[in-house]
This record gives C-alpha cells, sequence and structure tokens, in this order.
C-alpha cells in the first residue's frame, strides 16, 4: 500500500555521493556570504542616501511646503511659484499628481538640504540630465544634503508610473552660476 505515512519499503533512495556533497556545501556557503551582505551592505554600503529621514503627515508636508514658498518666493514661471532661498536653507520639494512644485532657484556652490515627500502616491525623483533618482514617498520627509556644483536649468522627470499625467509630470531647479 502507497501512503504518505507509511515509507515504502525497500532501499527506494541512494545517499548523496561526495559531489553532491560539494556542489550542496558550496551553494549554502555562497548563500551564507549573501545573506551576511545584506545587513553589511546596510551598515557599509556607499549606497545609503546621507541625508535624514522622519515621518511626516503629508498634510503636514503640504503645510512646510507652502510656508517654504510664501518665505523664499521670487516669482512665478508656468503658474508655479518660483522659489530662491538663501544658501544653507532647508529646500522642500514637493511630489504631487502631477507636478513638483514649486521651481527651484539653487545657488551653484552653496549647500542645501532637500526635503522631498510625496502628497498622494508614490512618485519618483529624477534629475535630468544628471544621474539622481529617488524615492518620493507620502509619509516619508527625506531629507539630501545637495551641493549643486553645475550651473544651468535642470529638470525633475517623474520616473514612477503615478498615473494618467505620468509622463506630464516635469519639474525644474534652476542653479544660477556663482556671483
Ligand atoms: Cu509622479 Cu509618475
Amino acid at each position: 500500500m502507497h501512503s504518505g505515512i507509511v515509507a515504502p519499503k525497500g532501499v527506494w533512495w541512494k545517499p548523496a555521493g561526495p559531489q553532491e556533497k560539494i556542489w550542496v556545501t558550496i551553494a549554502f556557503i555562497w548563500c551564507m556570504v549573501l545573506f551576511a551582505m545584506m545587513p553589511l551592505w546596510h551598515f557599509r554600503g556607499g549606497q545609503n542616501p546621507a541625508g535624514t529621514r522622519s515621518r511626516v503627515e503629508p498634510q503636514r508636508y503640504v503645510e512646510r511646503v507652502n510656508k517654504f514658498v510664501n518665505d523664499y518666493k521670487v516669482g512665478t514661471e508656468a503658474g508655479l511659484p518660483v522659489v530662491k532661498p538663501p544658501p544653507g536653507a532647508e529646500v522642500y520639494l514637493l511630489g504631487r499628481m502631477w507636478q513638483w512644485y514649486p521651481v527651484l532657484q539653487l545657488e551653484q556652490g552653496a549647500s542645501y538640504t532637500l526635503h522631498l515627500s510625496s502628497q498622494d502616491l508614490n512618485h519618483g525623483f529624477s534629475l535630468y540630465p544628471l544621474n539622481v533618482n529617488f524615492q518620493v514617498v507620502p509619509g516619508y520627509d527625506y531629507g539630501l544634503k545637495v551641493t549643486p556644483n553645475v550651473a544651468g536649468d535642470f529638470r525633475i522627470l517623474c520616473n514612477e508610473y503615478c498615473g494618467i499625467g505620468h509622463h506630464t509630470m516635469v519639474g525644474k531647479i534652476v542653479v544660477t552660476p556663482k556671483s
């Protein structure tokens, strides 16, 4: 009789040969190496963003952005406020369906803390034509230390699909040359 709980009669399996043992051992050691790399890379890896992370209610973040805009607004462009914070300032950028708010004007060589968060859902901050990518997540405020070293006009493209207007979600950062 065959059953899942009654062992079949006779020798129905073969002991693992030396080669199989070697390969299982190598695979196991490699698994352990990869497993150890995860925490190691988290604490020692250079890919971790050098900034602050904190939780924030999306509505609270919107209030911070609005205060930032009121404090440093210098003009308007295509219906969006243009904001020029002083060097060293906390800079607040908001991602939402489907715009980056506001337009930022930064100074070449000056350092800022660039805060990123979303009002609604996940967006992706990518700075064109530079290779800067960052997830913009509602409920989290990421403060990145930035020092723009190249003057010019930069576009912020959303690189996380966020709905019907995703492809129109383009923002702007202007870096003015050192005077
Ligand atoms: Cu925001 Cu795609």
